[in-house]
């Protein structure tokens, strides 16, 4: 049956060719970011994209721009005016719909030539359909409802030690770097942190020290002396659960430890 041999090859050159081009324009649809997978698309975001972008509103610029208010925003450095973005990008004029978001993903060098966002592959897909939705939801672009979150597992058992008691708040905090910044009446100071698993918090500045201590409402309470500001030392406590959301932003909380000092703080991927 030559006939039928023919057109089973015809299929299977189609089949294969579908399965290599992976960074094909895909027709996105609401249907399909509302349902796309939450936990993958942050994933994808915090392994490919935190590390120079931030997405809440009011975070800073790192060495990309903050992407609040991204979707429908125009490419020509209106959406961030303080933001140096290079000529390829301001030229190519784009406006940021959903489509052209996920073609600039795919592969932002071909997309818009000479643009400065240096990034070692495009995103493939189905990440890139999940971390579109996940972008949307956290820029206040998508009009379905935040997923229900798996809730944190938190072990009872006070007896335990607390690794197993609170994994996701333990891998999170104790293998990266927490960013602060300290606004005072003086000015301001940044500094890094590094929250030890053995109750220890040192710092890249070598005066400032602290310990940490779950307290026995299962909030997280830390103290930080030596600070090279008035005050020099301050105590804070949070929620756990709060906490243990894992996330990267440059800022990601704001507290007002002591009166008069307003105090930033993110989490940056891994440490020194
Ligand atoms: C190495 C740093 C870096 C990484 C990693 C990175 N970006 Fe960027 N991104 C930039 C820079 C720099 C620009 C501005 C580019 C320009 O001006 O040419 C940018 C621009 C953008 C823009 C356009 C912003 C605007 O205001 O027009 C979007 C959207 C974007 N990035 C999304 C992402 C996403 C999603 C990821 C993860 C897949 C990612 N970026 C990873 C640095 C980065």
């Amino acid at each position: 049956m030559p006939q039928y041999r023919a057109l089973t090859g015809v299929i299977a050159a189609v089949a294969v060719l579908a399965a290599v081009d992976t960074f094909a324009q895909q027709e996105v649809t609401r249907d399909m970011l509302s349902k796309a997978d939450y936990v993958i698309g942050r994933r994808a975001f915090q392994m490919r994209c935190s590390a120079c972008h931030s997405l809440a509103e009011g975070g800073t610029d790192l060495t990309g721009p903050n992407l609040w208010g991204i979707v429908g925003a125009k490419a020509d450095g209106s959406r961030r005016p303080e933001f140096n973005y290079s000529e390829a990008l301001k030229a190519a004029n784009a406006t940021w719909t959903v489509d052209r978001l996920d073609r600039f993903l795919a592969d932002p060098a071909k997309d818009v030539p000479g643009n400065r966002m240096a990034i070692p592959e495009g995103v493939p897909n189905p990440d890139r359909l999940a971390l579109l939705s996940f972008m949307m939801l956290e820029t206040g672009g998508a009009d379905w409802p935040r997923p229900e979150l798996p809730t944190v597992v938190v072990d009872k058992d006070r007896s335990k030690p607390l690794d197993v008691r609170f994994p996701s708040f333990w891998n999170h905090m104790m293998t990266n770097t927490v960013r602060y910044r300290m606004v005072t009446d003086d000015g301001e100071l940044v500094f890094k942190a590094y929250f030890n698993t053995d109750g220890s918090v040192t710092s890249d500045n070598p005066k400032i020290r602290g310990f940490w201590r779950p307290d026995d409402r299962d909030f997280f309470c830390y103290a930080l002396t030596g600070l090279p500001a008035k005050p020099d030392q301050f105590v804070e406590c949070f929620p756990m659960i709060a906490m243990s959301i894992p996330r990267f932003a440059e800022q990601l909380w704001e507290s007002k430890p002591v009166e008069g000092v307003k105090l930033f703080g993110g989490i940056l991927p891994g440490r020194p």
